[in-house]
């Protein structure tokens, strides 16, 4: 299949469906197949059928807890394990998902030893539980790495750093659903349309603004920080009309929100190391790594406040990182301050 290069924005394209947009290579990807076509297919069911459900929460009993914990400690919602479940299920359906990493689960899960299983996904299944029971947008993330051997998967595989990414994306079940994915080359955005239920293009090759007056960041933690983050989130808010300043803060708690508005927006969302979490909350495979990816593809920023997330080596699956996201001028305002001794 030839290469395609989606056009700046051609209007044309609006409107026509995710799987269209897939099979017909417009992500820019370089060799596009069947096998990698047919998973990111898989990928939009899953987010159709999470969707559905998630429209349902407050009706189909899926509020509440499960009362178990996951691999980094914190209380399963119903609704993070039927996603998960989800999630599992139709990977496991096409031979073309080797295993899966997810945050539900402490170790992978091999879903098919095929020769034609050549990919390996990570995601977090529902992120922002939080939200769930309160109704504010909550969300999927997901990334795909190529596996690079014969035989079956190992937890080895997965532990990739994110610029070997093929593709990655999110969902965001906000006030529309809407699934966004890159394959490296440009982001596009698809609105779901229930009354066909088909994701449409809405947004196609999304880029970052280069600065927005708006900051994101969970201030209850301020009195955490380090000197350089609480000396910044001094200065975004000093009045300086010159300069824009003071920037308005939203926070919703929920990454995939929060980082959702930032990139078309633009502004910094920011989850820093802190004295609670030395290594920050947030987790490098399944959420750091993923939006690191779309935002440097979208012309944005992902740093850990030292080192570009991209070129983190992970250790572990559920290894957590700082993560500083946005537009370049945004975040460079940010390091200007944590840079300092
Ligand atoms: P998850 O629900 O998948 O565990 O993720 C929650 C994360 C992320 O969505 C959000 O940015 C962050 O937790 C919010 O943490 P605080 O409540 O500590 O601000
Ligand atoms: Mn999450
Ligand atoms: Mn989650």
């Amino acid at each position: 299949m030839e290469d395609y290069e989606p056009a700046e924005s051609d209007s044309s394209r609006i409107g026509l469906t995710l799987e269209t947009y897939i099979l017909e290579g417009m992500l820019g990807r370089r060799e596009a197949r069947g096998y990698f076509t047919s998973l990111l297919n898989q990928l939009a069911l899953a987010a159709k059928m999470i969707t559905s459900r998630v429209r349902r929460a407050g009706l189909v009993n899926v509020l509440g807890t499960t009362g178990d914990t996951n691999a980094t400690g914190d209380v399963v919602q119903k609704l993070d394990q039927e996603a998960h479940e989800t999630l599992l299920r139709v990977l496991g359906r096409r031979n073309h998902c080797a295993a899966a990493a997810s945050e539900e689960e402490e170790d992978i899960r091999v879903l098919s030893t095929a020769q034609s299983a050549q990919y390996l996904v990570v995601f977090d299944p529902l992120d922002g539980s939080s939200n769930i029971d309160v109704n504010i947008s909550i969300g999927t993330i997901f990334g795909v790495y190529r596996k690079d051997h014969d035989g079956p998967a190992t937890q080895a595989d997965f532990l990739k750093p994110g610029r070997e990414l093929q593709a990655a994306g999110y969902v965001i079940y906000g006030s529309s659903t809407q699934f966004v994915i890159t394959t490296g080359g440009s982001v596009h955005g698809f609105t779901y349309d229930p009354s066909v239920g088909e994701f449409l293009l809405s947004h196609e090759n999304i880029r970052v603004p280069v600065h927005h007056a708006t900051y994101s960041i969970n201030e209850g933690n301020a009195g955490r920080w380090a000197p350089g983050v609480k000396r910044w989130n001094e200065w975004v808010k000093e009045e300086n009309p010159t300069q824009g300043r003071p920037y308005s803060s939203r926070y919703v708690g929920t990454l995939v929100a929060d980082a959702h508005r930032t990139l078309l927006r633009g502004g910094l969302f920011a989850y820093p190391a802190d004295a609670k979490n030395p290594e920050g909350k947030l987790r490098l495979l399944y959420e750091a790594n993923p939006f690191a990816f779309i935002f440097e593809a979208a012309g944005g920023v992902a740093t850990t406040g030292q080192a570009r997330i991209l070129d983190l080596q992970p250790t572990t699956l559920h290894q957590k990182v700082p993560l500083i996201l946005g537009s370049k001028r945004n975040v460079a305002e940010f390091l200007r301050f944590t840079d300092e001794p």
